[in-house]
């Protein structure tokens, strides 16, 4: 059986510290939320490698992988806020105003790409990092404390939170 390799796993392994390595700190604990983390941990993975593939194939690849990542983010954003409504969490608006602030930045890097303005990818990624990563490891952290809080107090079930038949399987 051959295992097919990453090439993002490959950087991941080299220690590369413009990828992004999964991490505990990252994890809110709710099965359904952390499979999507880990899913734009690779996407972010993939938009750096596109960086790193050389002036012409990046533009092709770069574009595509950007719009992938602008669409998980949006998707990754609205299910997150389905869940957080779901279980009635009492910062949720504050927390879709967040997402929305994020997503208008990112759309609108998106754009100035799109649009042929002046655009460097690598710190475009990097910028990207720090907003997704930083909201995850900061933001997420303050309704998976509320889920876990509230889960140990037996008000919440795991089917509440994650919903039914949302978790797929990874890819
Ligand atoms: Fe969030």
């Amino acid at each position: 059986m051959t295992v097919k390799t990453d090439p993002a796993d490959e950087l991941v392994k080299a220690g590369s510290k413009d990828v992004v390595a999964w991490s505990e700190k990252y994890a809110t604990g709710i099965a359904l939320i952390d499979q999507q983390h880990r899913e734009l941990v690779n996407l972010t993975n993939h938009l750096f490698l596109a960086c790193l593939t050389g002036r012409e194939a990046i533009k092709a690849i770069f574009k595509d992988t950007m719009h992938r990542m602008v669409d998980y983010v949006r998707f990754h954003f609205s299910t997150e806020l389905e869940m957080l409504k779901r279980i009635n969490y009492p910062g949720y608006d504050e927390h879709k105003k967040e997402h929305e602030t994020l997503v208008k930045k990112i759309l609108e890097a998106s754009n100035d790409y799109d649009s042929g303005k002046t655009f460097t990818p690598n710190s475009f990624v990097r910028t990207l990092k720090d907003w997704v990563f930083g909201h995850i490891a900061l933001t997420d952290k303050h309704y998976a404390a509320y889920v876990a809080d509230q889960k140990q107090k037996g008000l919440l079930t795991d089917r509440q939170i994650n919903g039914e038949n949302q978790i797929t399987a990874p890819h």
